[in-house]
């Protein structure tokens, strides 16, 4: 154990006896169990896959060893991506660990403090476009057409293949595959992954079963809810800010064949569910992965579905620490008295 995502799923990656086997720790995530919260929902079992125990802090760490091992096998010395913030905090990183060199595009004024602070001391050189994250991604897959730079978004086929990784996990814990997977949907790739992870593992006689797939964008960024692109997409979930996403297929193929649903949650909804994850779970994600929470309570409140039979996954794609300036300004309540016994026994109303 321990021993991260290349070895550990070794014959069920594109891995061949050229490609270099490292780890940064990535992998093996927590699935905690929520006896109360689903009580309260009405499920018959919760769990939260917390991908925010990556070694930099999102899922994204178990494709981007992937992708920057089969870089390196192929001889590239250069990686570069468009990114919301996890994606170029995990590029930067895993380039870093295999002495790459790393660009990355992102969304100027539009991406955590924390992701920004992670992408810039792994040493990656930051691009900060005036535009939005659809923008940043053209411009890459245009670079790369002409420069020999390996592009290690989702769009790279080992991202994807990567981030499968997560569902064989959750039904090796579980000894079988959920009844319902929510997740956050961004650019798409990670419930493309999902579902193909648990398609595999279905095939290979590992789970009786797939989980209906529960993707969930957010409200001003939700073009596969809405059949179009968004121009200007609009969320205070930064990370899924997210109008057309490259892997739009993918997930519609995951929606349709698991029987799922892709739906939208509002910006009120996702803090709501963020602040509730964190509360009255002990988990701290960060504002897009609560999305996937909204989207339960969403389902539960609808009374469409009977989830009273139903074991739930929600997966939490990121740490909430990355983006301090959301928590901060969504709670501020902090008492402040002077430095003395009385004066802190009245506040606490003792
Ligand atoms: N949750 C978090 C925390 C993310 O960072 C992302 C995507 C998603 C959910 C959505 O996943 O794109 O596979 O549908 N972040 C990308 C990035 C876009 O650049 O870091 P998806």
């Amino acid at each position: 154990m321990g021993t991260g995502v290349l070895k550990r799923y070794k014959d069920l990656l594109p891995i061949t006896p050229s490609t270099p086997i490292f780890s940064l720790g990535e992998g093996e995530t927590p699935l905690i169990t929520a006896p109360r919260l689903a009580e309260k929902i009405g499920c018959k079992e919760l769990y939260f896959k917390f991908e925010g125990c990556n070694p930099t802090g999102s899922f994204k760490d178990r494709g981007m060893v992937v992708a920057v091992a089969k870089a390196m096998e192929e001889g590239s010395k250069r990686i570069i991506c468009a990114s919301t913030g996890n994606t170029s905090a995990s590029a930067a990183a895993y380039g870093a660990y295999c002495g790459l060199e790393s660009w990355v595009v992102v969304p100027k004024g539009n991406i955590a403090m924390g992701k920004l602070a992670q992408a810039l001391m792994y040493g990656t050189r930051v691009i900060a476009i005036e535009g939005n994250f659809d923008e940043a991604l053209s411009i890459v897959r245009a670079l790369v057409k002409s420069s020999p730079i390996t592009l290690v978004n989702s769009v790279n086929p080992y991202r994807i293949e990567g981030q499968k990784t997560a569902a064989f996990e959750i039904v090796d814990e579980l000894g079988k595959a959920p009844d319902m997977l929510c997740i956050p949907v961004g650019n798409a790739g990670n419930i493309t992954a999902y579902w193909r992870g648990f398609v595999q593992y279905c095939k290979l006689g590992k789970s009786g079963s797939t989980p209906m797939m529960l993707g969930f964008e957010a409200a001003g960024a939700a073009p596969i809810v809405e059949g179009r692109v968004i121009e200007s997409p609009q969320t205070v979930a930064s990370a899924i800010r997210i109008g057309n996403p490259a892997s739009w297929q993918g997930a519609v193929q995951a929606r349709d064949e698991s029987g799922g649903i892709i739906d939208s949650v509002t910006d009120e909804e996702i803090l709501e569910s963020y602040h509730t994850l964190a509360s009255d779970v002990g988990v701290f994600g960060e504002p897009a992965s609560a999305a996937s929470l909204a989207g339960l309570f969403k389902l539960a409140r609808g009374g469409t579905m009977d989830l009273s039979s139903k074991s739930v996954v929600c997966v939490v794609t990121g740490m909430g620490l990355k983006d301090p300036d959301t928590a901060l300004k969504t709670r501020a309540d902090i008492i402040e008295t002077p430095a003395e016994l009385e004066a802190v026994r009245n506040a606490l109303g003792l």
